[in-house]
């Protein structure tokens, strides 16, 4: 078993790392991190516990240290603020750790990939970039904002088509802004049509996480893309509505068998936390919903859904969905860390 330290572990993300984990083949949580006002407290006292269920007895009773301690473990999943996560996620690098961040703090840092493997598992290739070029034999790979996941899910598949431009509109819920989040008295009975700093990441981390590795880099995909981000009353499960322009003629039919035969590349589809189908469509003219579809494939699937022609773009418009703290955050962090472990990485 591979030990693992989770900084940010009374958080939102942080208690969905702690559901993912229980009982996964390789991986055991040895140690909890958050913040002062957490260290020392016993985790079932220290965090307020937010999803179904509840922490096991033995995580329950660990004891939560400062974001200061000595950590043993190799492998180190982080759920801390970008603020934060700057400057400790690169001293844990330094010190050996291979960090699998969810924090935007380093996705556009020119050698650390945004990992989606399905997607892109080539560019994890990039910790041996960092590894030249800092001398460290630690490392750090992101995921995503959690709003680019059903993007590049559902766009890796189209690849081929040429993407030349895509419009996006996001419906994203509660629980991606963290705990406590969005104030009950804003956002019941209401949807916020602007989500701070989400537009830009979502014009730009899809590109990068589906261009091409080029030796110490990524090569952006060639294509522009254009984002509105909203926060709506759901509690897990972001949903994309996405109109796409392709640089040659595709018909439904290609669309929908793209999808229906992706797998993502080797080793990724016998990994412990790879979906057997990462793109699920669906032909009913009412899905994907939130509620509905964010635990396909135990919540690491996207569900596309509603293709039909878009006379603005002049290409195809669809929707999207993918649960924003397992796909979009925990769950894939865990996945990449498999494929660390699967390619020799860590
Ligand atoms: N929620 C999502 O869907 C989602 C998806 C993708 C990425 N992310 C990213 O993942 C990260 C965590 O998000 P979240 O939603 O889990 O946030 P959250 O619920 O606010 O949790 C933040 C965690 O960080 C800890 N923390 C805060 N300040 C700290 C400090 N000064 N020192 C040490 N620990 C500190 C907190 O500990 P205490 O409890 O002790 O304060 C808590 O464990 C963020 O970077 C976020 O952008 C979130």
């Amino acid at each position: 078993m591979i030990d693992v330290a989770i900084l940010g572990a009374t958080g939102a993300v942080g208690q969905r790392f702690i559901q993912l984990l229980e009982g996964h083949p390789w991986f055991r949580i040895t140690e909890l991190v958050a913040s002062e006002r957490s260290a020392g407290q016993a985790y079932r006292d220290a965090a307020r516990w937010v999803l179904s269920g509840g922490p096991s007895d033995e995580i329950a009773a660990m004891e939560v240290l400062p974001l200061d301690a000595d950590v043993q473990a190799k492998l180190v999943f982080s759920a801390l603020p970008a603020s934060i996560a700057k400057e400790v996620e690169w001293q844990m690098a330094e010190a050996g750790h291979v960090v699998c961040s969810n924090a935007s703090a380093y996705r556009m840092a020119e050698e650390v990939p945004i990992l989606l493997p399905e997607a892109n598992a080539e560019h994890a290739e990039l910790v041996k970039v960092q590894r030249e070029k800092h001398r460290w034999s630690g490392g750090i790979v992101t995921n995503s904002n959690c709003t680019s996941a059903p993007v590049v899910m559902a766009f890796a598949p189209l690849r081929k088509f040429g993407i030349e431009a895509a419009q996006i509109v996001s419906q994203q819920a509660i629980s991606g802004a963290g705990y406590p989040g969005v104030p009950s008295l804003d956002i019941m009975d209401n949807v916020i049509p602007y989500i701070g700093g989400e537009e830009p990441k979502l014009e730009t981390e899809p590109r990068k996480m589906l261009g091409a590795l080029a030796g110490d880099h990524i090569d952006f995909l060639d294509t522009v893309m254009s984002a509105t981000c909203t926060r709506v009353p759901v509690l897990d499960g972001h949903l994309v509505s996405i109109s796409v322009r392709f640089a040659e003629p595709v018909s439904e039919e290609d669309l929908i068998a793209a999808w229906d035969s992706f797998v993502g590349p080797d080793p990724v589809p016998g990994l412990p936390f790879a979906p057997p189908q990462p793109v699920i469509y669906r032909r009913e003219l009412d899905r994907p919903q939130p509620r509905k579809d964010r635990d396909a494939g135990n919540g690491m699937a996207c569900v596309v859904g509603r293709l039909r022609p878009c006379p603005v773009m002049g290409g195809w418009k669809f929707l999207a969905m993918a649960h924003n703290t397992v796909r979009g955050a925990a769950g894939c962090s865990i996945l990449n860390a498999e494929v660390l472990v699967e390619t020799g990485l860590l």
